[in-house]
């Protein structure tokens, strides 16, 4: 029935408005109990072999929601309705921001892609937690940033600050300095500050009794000696994580008329023409660092064998984000269901 019927009407909206269509009416239909058990019966798929316990958290199923969805910790019951093990909200940042000017998403659809250049559109962090004490026992990850008017050198302040007031909330954080659209962020992947960055978190974490894990989300767009520096890091400060991978700046996968893209302009690319690249990232870091260091996969996953191919890659848990645009709600249901059969 997506397919058929609610993908062509979701599509003929801009996309930016269609995502807030969407949430308004998944937030109004799960309120009614009817329609919340004909959604359970339709999408609700639970299987004991799908448990996972990663970073010390124990997850229902390794299927997660990626981040940008839910940047305002809005949706959290919603999807875990719809399915979801767990749920990443952010990109937050210290500061409410408007973030670029609309029209900021697109989709391609010949590709199954979507390209955005939203720029950390977010209520600002302090909004988020308010909502964020009645979460319950939902499993949320905390993705966070710098605002765009922070320069680099004052940028470890903005992820302390959101640190800070996330900690109690969220049960692993996520340290995003691979967005492209944010000037001058993806230069935070760079050794030196990236190193300064994490271990000024990882110390300000020793206040609190509880240890809360602390990941790393990576651009696909790094070279293989970029991604040895990384491993490099995540070795010496012994970081509990890493996702790889954010949307990519390069245009060289896609099929879509070149002059339809040019017009687009600026942005990441994120679903089917990113997946060869995550995967590849995914396998190079888990062949550096094996099981001890867990990898989320995210990027490209458009089918559920596509999702079973991150976990063989060596990912531990996967996220998707374009690929519920572009199959609807029953995909993440197709995926675990894919996953067991895999087992
Ligand atoms: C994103 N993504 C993202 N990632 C992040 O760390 N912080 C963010 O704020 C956002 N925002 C965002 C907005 C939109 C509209 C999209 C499409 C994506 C990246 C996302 O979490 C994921 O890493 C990529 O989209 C790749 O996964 P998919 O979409 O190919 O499954």
């Amino acid at each position: 029935m997506y397919k058929s019927l609610v993908k062509p009407f979701l599509f003929k909206k801009d996309a930016e408005e269609a995502h807030h269509f969407t949430c308004n009416l998944l937030k109004r239909g799960l309120n009614l109990p009817l329609a919340r058990s004909v959604f359970k019966g339709l999408y609700g798929y639970e299987n004991p072999k799908l448990e996972r316990e990663v970073f010390g958290i124990k997850f229902p199923n390794p299927v997660g929601m990626a981040a940008g969805f839910d940047k305002d910790a809005k949706m959290i019951k919603e999807l875990d309705q719809l399915g979801f093990g767990f749920i990443e909200i952010g990109t937050l940042t210290p500061k409410p921001q408007d973030g670029n000017d609309k029209p900021r998403l697109f989709r391609l659809p010949q590709d199954e892609a979507l390209i955005n250049r939203m720029g950390f559109n977010n209520g600002g962090v302090e909004d988020s937690v308010q909502r964020l004490k009645t979460k319950g026992n939902i499993i949320v990850g905390g993705n966070i940033g710098k605002n765009k008017n922070t320069p680099n050198e004052e940028a470890v302040n903005d992820y302390k600050i959101c640190f800070k007031a996330l900690y109690p909330y969220v049960d692993y954080f996520v340290v995003n300095v691979s967005s492209p659209n944010t000037p001058g962020l993806r230069e935070l992947q760079d050794k030196e500050p990236l190193m300064n960055l994490l271990s000024t978190l990882q110390k300000d974490r020793e206040a609190y009794e509880v240890r809360k894990p602390i990941l790393l989300k990576i651009a696909p767009d790094l070279t293989n000696d970029q991604l040895d520096d990384i491993v490099d890091i995540v070795k010496t400060i012994k970081l509990d994580g890493l996702i790889a991978t954010n949307t990519t700046i390069s245009r060289d996968e896609l099929t879509t008329d070149k002059e339809i893209v040019d017009g687009i302009g600026n942005g990441g690319v994120s679903g089917a023409p990113l997946k060869e690249r995550s995967t590849e990232i995914i396998s190079y870091l888990y062949k550096a660092l094996g099981d001890d260091v867990p990898i989320i996969g995210v990027g490209g996953i458009n089918s559920p064998e596509d999702a079973v191919e991150k976990l063989k890659a060596g990912a531990k848990l996967i996220q998707i984000y374009s690929g519920l645009i572009f199959q609807g709600p029953g995909f993440i249901k197709a995926i675990k269901q894919e996953i067991v059969k895999s087992l």
